[in-house]
Formats: structure tokens, C-alpha cells, sequence
């Protein structure tokens, strides 16, 4: 019986865009591939969560004023131990952590800066649904700089990024990622028993239009006029405009873009003024819009603030909220018009 040959893995795909890249240094290959093993670790616990105590709330509330999931902490703390002794990074930066993460004296320090959201969907650790990582990778201005990073440093437009991806952690444990430049978007699946990352969705392309609209309608009282119109027009009967559409929300960002990625469609978290400190909405810019707006874009989508693209945004705060709309390009592109009254 001729044994199936095990895919690509992760590591060949990484090492192959090493080599397809002049400039590369293989220093790059040694951050993904780290980040790659805080991912399988993560992975191994969210699958035992409910074996041991790592469900439940640590009773604290984080910097973004959320009861924070022991599983955050866990998922945090892996990703900075591991990725803080690599050699490559000048400074971390994190949803779980208020200021940048120094890279300890006794380590080297490299030219990448990663900024991630440890664990996305926390409010659905405890019930068995798809919960992920998403991170950020961008480049320090002046390199080979040993001298402490400066905010203005990281707190760089999204389109700066060298790479972006996330880690989905549902019924199969998957990674999505791109260097961007038109290298594409792939998507790898953990087999357990081969401990790898394999090959599993070469060239990811989001269809143009899409037929699901993905909100938290809960919200729908605190959005303003436009946006309520924008959400009911998805909900209307046209059939030449292929609505009503389908309503899908799981409650973690990085399952419900993942699903439009694949299958087309928007997802929408507005502003509202459901609570006075958040005025811009409730996921953050650097951390979640921006490493999705990336991978967005280079699988033909789009992302949006509401009035224009994620990725040109000048960021202000490292932690800064931002309305999101992200997904099928033709979607977000009328979102966009018709929340800035460019369309009926
Ligand atoms: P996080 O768990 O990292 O705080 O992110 C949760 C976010 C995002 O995953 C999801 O889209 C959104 O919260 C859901 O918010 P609502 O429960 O307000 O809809
Ligand atoms: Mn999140
Ligand atoms: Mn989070």
C-alpha cells in the first residue's frame, strides 16, 4: 500500500520563500518558526481545556477593562517566553500587556517587532468554540539599533508589515498567514500525530462578493443611523443584489474572518456608544484589524475603518480601538461608500 507522503509543511513553505527572497537572512524563518511552537503549545492546552484548571477567569481585569481567562494568561505568557530569548525581536507587544515588552538584557535583540493578541475570543474559552492568536510583524526602522524601542517605532501603519497571521483553534488547529508583496495567503493544518503544520489551502482568494454578513446585532441600539441602515440593508429582499444575505457571528474575531475567507462575506464590528472609554468600537488596530486587514488584502479583500482603508491608518496608541469592517472586497467597498454617504 503506497503510503500517502506526508504535505508540505510549514517549515519547507517558510524555508522556500527564504530562499525566493534575496534579502532574507533566515532570520525571519527563525521568528515564524518559534511562533509556530508557542502555537502548537497553546494548541495542546486549549485541546485539554476542561482537564484541568485552566478554565475560568483569574477574577483580574486586564488593560482592556475585560475579565481576563486564565487561558489569556497562559496563552500570553507562552508566546512571550518563548519568542523573548530568539535573537530576532526588538520589543513585543501584546493585548494581555499595557506597555511594549522589553526584550530581557541577557538575550540578543534582532531587528522584528511582533505584536499579537494571545488569545482572541476569550469570552468563548469556557463553551468549546473557536477561539485563536492573531499576530503582527513589522520591522524596526533603524535596524541593528541595540537601543530601547521607542513607541513611535512599533506604533507604524498597517501597511508597514512584513508579515501577518493568525492561529485558529477550533475542530482542527490551523494557521493563516502572509509576507504579503503577492506572495499569497496559505493555510497549514496541525496533524497531532505528525506534530507538524501541513499544507492544507494553498493560495487563499476571498470571493469578490459574499453572501454572509457577520455582526453582534446585540449592539444594534447603540450603533448611530447609518450603521443601522447599513446592517438592515443586508437583512433586505433583492435578489438581484443576492439579499438577503446570511447572518453568521461567533463572538471570536479570528473564527468569523476565517470563515469569510474562505467562504466570502462581511464582518462588521461598528462604533457605539455602549460604553463612553470605547467610542471607536471594541477590537484594537494594531493588535487584530491590521494583521487580518493584511491578510485580507492579499487574499483580493478589503478592510475598513468605515471611511477608508485599515492599513493606511496612523496609529496613535498601541492599544487604540477601531470600527472594523473586513472582508469580501465588493462588500466593505459599499460598507465604505455607504457609511460615508458615497451610496444610497
Ligand atoms: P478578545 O477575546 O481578544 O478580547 O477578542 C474578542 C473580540 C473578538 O474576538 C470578537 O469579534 C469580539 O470580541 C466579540 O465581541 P462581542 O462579544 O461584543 O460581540
Ligand atoms: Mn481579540
Ligand atoms: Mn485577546
Amino acid at each position: 500500500m503506497n503510503r500517502k507522503a506526508v504535505g508540505i509543511t510549514i517549515t519547507q513553505h517558510i524555508l522556500k520563500q527564504q530562499r525566493e527572497n534575496p534579502q532574507a537572512t533566515g532570520a525571519f524563518t527563525t521568528l515564524l518558526t518559534e511562533l509556530i511552537v508557542a502555537a502548537k503549545v497553546i494548541s495542546r492546552e486549549v485541546n485539554k481545556a476542561g482537564l484541568v484548571d485552566i478554565l475560568g477567569s483569574t477574577g483580574e481585569i486586564n488593560i482592556q477593562d475585560e475579565q481576563v481567562q486564565k487561558l489569556d494568561v497562559f496563552a500570553n505568557r507562552v508566546i512571550i517566553e518563548r519568542m523573548q530569548h530568539i535573537g530576532q525581536l526588538c520589543c513585543m507587544g501584546s493585548e494581555e500587556v499595557a506597555d511594549l515588552i522589553e526584550i530581557p538584557s541577557q538575550y540578543p535583540k534582532g531587528n522584528y517587532i511582533l505584536l499579537f493578541d494571545p488569545l482572541d475570543g476569550s469570552s468563548n474559552i469556557d463553551v468549546n468554540v473557536s477561539i485563536g492568536t492573531i499576530f503582527s510583524i513589522y520591522k524596526r526602522k533603524n535596524e541593528g539599533n541595540q537601543s530601547e524601542v521607542l513607541l513611535d517605532e512599533v506604533l507604524q501603519p498597517g501597511i508597514e508589515q512584513v508579515a501577518a497571521g493568525y492561529f485558529i483553534y477550533g475542530s482542527s488547529t490551523i494557521m493563516v498567514y502572509t509576507t504579503g508583496n503577492g506572495t499569497g495567503v496559505h493555510g497549514f493544518t496541525l496533524y497531532p500525530s505528525v506534530g507538524e503544520f501541513l499544507l492544507s489551502h494553498e493560495n487563499i482568494r476571498i470571493p469578490e462578493k459574499g453572501k454572509i454578513y457577520s455582526v453582534n446585532e446585540g449592539n444594534y441600539q447603540y450603533w448611530d443611523e447609518r450603521t443601522r441602515a447599513l446592517v438592515d440593508y443586508f437583512k433586505e429582499k433583492d435578489k438581484s443584489s443576492g439579499r438577503p444575505y446570511t447572518s453568521r457571528y461567533v463572538g471570536s474575531l479570528v473564527a468569523d474572518f476565517h470563515r469569510n475567507l474562505l467562504k466570502g462575506g462581511i464582518f462588521m464590528y461598528p462604533a457605539d456608544n455602549k460604553d463612553p472609554k470605547k467610542p471607536h468600537g471594541k477590537l484594537r488596530l494594531m493588535l487584530e484589524a491590521n494583521p487580518l486587514a493584511m491578510v485580507v488584502k492579499e487574499a483580493g479583500g478589503y478592510a475598513s475603518d468605515g471611511q477608508g482603508p485599515i492599513l493606511e491608518i496612523d496609529p496613535k496608541e498601541l492599544h487604540q480601538r477601531i470600527p472594523l469592517f473586513i472582508g469580501s472586497k465588493q462588500d466593505v467597498e459599499f460598507a465604505e461608500a455607504f457609511l460615508s454617504g458615497k451610496a444610497p
